[in-house]
C-alpha cells in the first residue's frame, strides 16, 4: 500500500520560522526609506504617519509569514483588495512597488528558498492588488 500524499505545505509561512522576525522588521524600514523617496507612489502614502505605515505593513508580513499575529489582533482581517481600494494601483505603481521591494529585499541578502518565497508572493500580491489602468 502506497502512503496517502503529504498535506500541501504554505510556503510563505516558513519564513519567520527560517529567518526570524527581525529581519522582516528590518526589511520594511529598508522598503520604506525607499518608499518615501519615490515619486511615483510616496504620495499616496499619508504623509505624518510612515511610523504608522511601517508598523501596519510589518506586522502583516510577520503575520502571513508564519510568525506572530498581533497583526490581527490590531487591524482584524487584511482584506487587503479592500484596503487599497482608496489607491490608484496601475501597473506603474505595482512596478514600482515590487522594484523597492526586492531592492530592499536584496540588500537584506536573505538565504535561499526564502528569498524565493518571499520574492513569489510579495509580487502575486501586488499583482492581486492591482485596481486601476494606466493612463494611455
Ligand atoms: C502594489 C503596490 C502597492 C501600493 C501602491 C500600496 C500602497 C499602500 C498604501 C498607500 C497604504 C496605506 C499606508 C498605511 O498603512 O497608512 C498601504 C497599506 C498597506 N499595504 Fe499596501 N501597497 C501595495 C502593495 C502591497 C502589498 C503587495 C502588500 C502585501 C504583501 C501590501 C500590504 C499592505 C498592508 C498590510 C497595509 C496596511 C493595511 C492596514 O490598514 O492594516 N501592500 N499600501
Amino acid at each position: 500500500m502506497s502512503n496517502p500524499p503529504p498535506p500541501p505545505v504554505d510556503l510563505p509561512s516558513t519564513v519567520v520560522p527560517a529567518i526570524g522576525e527581525v529581519a522582516i522588521r528590518q526589511l520594511v524600514q529598508r522598503f520604506y526609506q525607499r518608499v518615501q523617496q519615490d515619486p511615483v507612489i510616496s504620495v499616496m502614502y499619508p504623509p505624518n504617519d510612515w511610523a504608522g505605515a511601517e508598523e501596519r505593513l510589518a506586522d502583516f508580513l510577520v503575520f502571513r509569514f508564519g510568525g506572530s499575529e498581533a497583526y490581527l489582533a490590531k487591524r482584524g482581517s487584511p482584506r487587503l483588495r479592500i484596503r487599497h481600494a482608496p489607491f490608484a494601483i496601475t501597473k506603474t505603481a505595482r512596478d514600482r512597488w515590487v522594484e523597492l521591494m526586492l531592492a530592499s529585499l536584496q540588500e537584506a541578502d536573505l538565504p535561499e528558498p526564502t528569498r524565493g518565497i518571499m520574492t513569489e508572493f510579495l509580487g502575486q500580491t501586488a499583482t492581486f492588488l492591482m485596481n486601476s489602468t494606466d493612463e494611455t
